[in-house]
């Protein structure tokens, strides 16, 4: 059961598996935040919420809403303009031209399940007895504005999540002017704020701050979730690391402009709140009509970082993630783009072809360069018909080919932009996101469609259908390589300008259900110049991103490492590469270099036919090494031992469901000499099992994870390692 109801104290417990989240509401109708962490069974409200007491909280006696101060109340969805000083979650413009809102208590719901979110990516349930919902709607009796806010508890998979619904029951327009997706009052301090900072190339970086009073904020104004800030951010207390220490964490499931922000308030509360950026955002929402805000789920863990990432791995791979390859193995690729960049001809394709096959690639695909007249990154973005003068007789010989050679054929988009110098703007020069007679910013020399209007939405999908239908694809890359600049749209009127980032979002979400839903055969993965676009919104329809275009192995551990907070390693795309990024020479071995790409979906993205007889089968190997461990990289348990954030050295482990086998890889990003040897300590193993080590030993599962495994290396360069243990057989 888990979702409590207690009318004697109206109060409401929501217990997931070892979390408890519980509400209240006060005398004077409020809706007060009680607590959240390890789970309480038998609450009293009196014992947790003890916000009455705190000194100088003159005026805050539940008698008098006269009297009464919000500021000094822990809240659940804290509205502008009465007496809460901190960051609102609302704020809305009325009529009367005041932009002042009180909600209060109206009434609750609980069902079983979760419903699903109306055009927005968001966590499910594949049976109801998975979860519990619960709604509690709050209104401002002045206005009649409703807010419904939404909490599912997944029982198993210990996760909240939270929505909010504005329903404008006011009879007149209303303009929203900020709707965040969640806010939740804690009543304590002294935590570190997580997140997970980058830009092109360095994607999500983990930074860790001490809080103090006033706010700390992530967001993005970029049009996508972007590479500067991943929408997600924890709180942890100060002994927090892998294993021990409670964290709180947040992770916001949108793909656009998003702010979450953690304050720590006058009186010693700290507030964190999620949702679509209030920058350049503004809604007009007519009489009846109602807003949905994204989903942000929340983590709760009393044993670290470890126990934070493999629940929201848990989840993001079962009940995020859709379709037919999400349960599924995960193709090993070999992508074109590092190989040729826009010099496509056939032969030389084949030629890669050729060598992928022998080296036990299972997924050719064709990158950038295969349209239009795209010689560079000058031209043709939006019209996607195939090259004749590359590729004379269409796709058609190249698919064959690759299927012949027992091998999936997969193709490159980048559905949501334009070229000035293609067809498609020469005939639609309005279909770009603008600003009437402003200049248009040019990225990458392109522009981004307007994809808040339908038509322009329609026009790209039906040229992509075309292509898909015409040739056997397998497998999608979806790119995005800019960010939202002048953001306007000329199919709106003046007062819904601000609109148009959300909107596009919504109508780049249709697009992309439309597509998964009409191809269900095809795999996709989502990309943004790199790892720009990594969010669980996007993980809602396609199953597996690119992590970055930075493919240099020592950068890889850490860009991996820090994804591996919230997202699951099936989840990342990793490839070797030579060129630009590595050196054949690098102090990384070819055989290390693998190894780093082997800890996500592994790829090349490399000419596999100019390597040389030694390396194709180091290649080869280490293919086949890896589809011996993939099913435990994709769908194990990872327990990360070292951070590359605090060293020259990195490891990390999967372990199966069962806990009866595991791998465990160990990185050194700039060669050591004269290493006097490493003791790596693991985890997740089952202390009383027996496991035999790749080299024969064999150790119980409390020695290699309380006292752990010595490996000694000589004198030549130490660049790590990695092994698989299975339970040793009795
Ligand atoms: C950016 C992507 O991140 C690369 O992998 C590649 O697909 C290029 N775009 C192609 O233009």
């Amino acid at each position: 059961m888990p979702i409590i109801f207690d009318e004697k104290q109206m109060m409401w417990n929501l217990i997931a598996k070892d979390t408890s989240y519980i509400i209240h509401v006060n005398a004077l109708g409020y809706l007060a935040h009680v607590y959240w962490g390890k789970k309480i069974t038998e609450p009293s409200v009196r014992n947790l919420l003890n916000h009455g007491a705190r000194p100088g909280n003159y005026g805050s006696e539940e008698k008098s809403d006269q009297y009464y101060l919000l500021d000094s109340l822990p809240q659940e969805y804290p509205s502008y303009g009465d007496s809460d000083f901190r960051s609102p979650a609302f704020e809305s413009y009325y009529r009367d031209g005041s932009s002042l809102t009180t909600l209060k208590y109206k009434s609750f719901e609980i069902i079983k399940g979760k419903k699903p979110l109306h055009g927005l990516p968001a966590t499910y349930v594949e049976d109801s007895s998975e979860a519990q919902t619960l709604f509690i709607t709050v209104s401002d009796e002045k206005t009649g504005l409703t807010v419904v806010l939404s909490y599912t508890a997944y029982e198993e998979y210990d996760v909240i999540t939270r929505n909010a619904r504005i329903d404008n029951n006011s009879g007149e327009p209303i303009r929203i002017q900020r709707a965040l997706s969640m806010s939740v009052d804690m009543d304590e301090t002294g935590f570190d704020v997580i997140t997970l900072h980058g830009t092109y190339c360095r994607e999500r970086s983990i930074e860790r701050v001490p809080m103090q009073h006033g706010e700390f904020s992530i967001s993005s104004a970029l049009g996508s979730s972007g590479h500067y800030s991943n929408p997600f951010l924890a709180l942890s207390t100060k002994n927090a690391d892998e294993e021990t220490g409670r964290v709180y964490a947040f992770s916001f499931v949108y793909s656009g402009n998003f702010l979450m922000s953690a304050s720590v308030s006058q009186r010693n509360m700290t507030r964190v709140s999620a949702g679509i950026n209030p920058l350049d955002f503004s809604w007009l929402l007519e009489a009846g009509e109602s807003f949905q805000t994204p989903e942000t789920v929340m983590v709760f863990s009393d044993q670290g970082l470890g126990k934070m990432s493999r629940t929201f791995h848990r989840l993001y791979r079962k009940r995020l993630c859709r379709g037919k390859y999400r349960d599924a193995e995960r193709p090993v690729l070999t992508n074109t783009w590092e190989a040729v960049y826009f010099g496509i001809d056939t032969e030389k394709l084949l030629s890669i072809a050729e060598t992928a096959q022998k080296v036990g690639i299972e997924l050719f695909v064709l990158d950038d360069g295969w349209f239009g007249s795209r010689d560079d990154d000058m031209r043709s973005l939006g019209d996607w018909y195939v090259d004749r003068k590359k590729l004379p007789q269409g796709l058609k010989p190249l698919t064959d080919a690759v299927q012949e050679k027992g091998m999936q054929f997969g193709l490159w988009f980048e559905p949501e932009m334009v070229n000035p110098d293609s067809d498609l703007y020469r005939e639609h020069p309005d279909w770009c996101i603008h600003v009437q007679d402003r200049k248009k910013t040019l990225i990458r020399n392109q522009l981004m469609l307007d994809f808040s209007r339908d038509e322009v939405c329609g026009n790209i999908t039906s040229q992509i259908t075309e292509i898909l239908k015409s040739v056997p694809v397998r497998y999608v890359k979806w790119d995005y390589n800019r960010y939202m600049t002048q953001t306007g749209s000329a199919a709106l009127p003046p007062e819904r300008q601000r609109e148009t980032a959300h909107r596009y979002m919504l109508n780049v979400y249709r697009m992309m259900d439309t597509l998964t839903a009409r191809f269900p055969d095809i795999l996709f993965e989502g990309c943004a110049a790199g790892g720009g676009r990594f969010d669980p919104g996007i993980l809602y329809y396609m199953p597996q991103i690119w992590a970055s275009d930075n493919t240099n192995a020592a950068s890889r551990i850490r860009i991996q490492y820090g994804t591996s907070l919230v997202y699951p390693a099936v989840t990342m795309g990793a490839h070797l590469s030579y060129h630009p990024w590595c050196e054949k020479n690098s102090l990384m071995s070819l055989d290390m270099r693998c190894k780093v790409a082997m800890s996500g979906n592994f790829g090349c993205e490399l000419d596999l036919s100019l390597l040389d007889e030694e390396d194709k089968e180091l290649v080869k190997k280490q293919i086949a090494y890896y589809k011996s461990i993939r099913h435990l990289v994709q769908f194990g348990d990872l327990y990360r031992l070292v951070s590359p954030f605090e060293s020259n050295h990195a490891s990390w482990m999967f372990v199966s469901e069962d806990k009866m086998e595991a791998v465990v890889f160990y990185f050194v990003l700039i060669g050591e000499y004269s290493m006097p040897g490493i003791r790596v300590k693991l985890q997740g193993l089952d202390g009383r099992t027996t496991y035999r080590v790749e080299n024969g030993e064999v150790y119980t599962g409390e020695e290699l994870m309380y006292s752990g495994l010595q490996i000694d290396y000589g004198s030549s360069p130490f660049l790590g390692f990695c092994f698989q243990l299975h339970a040793a057989e009795e």
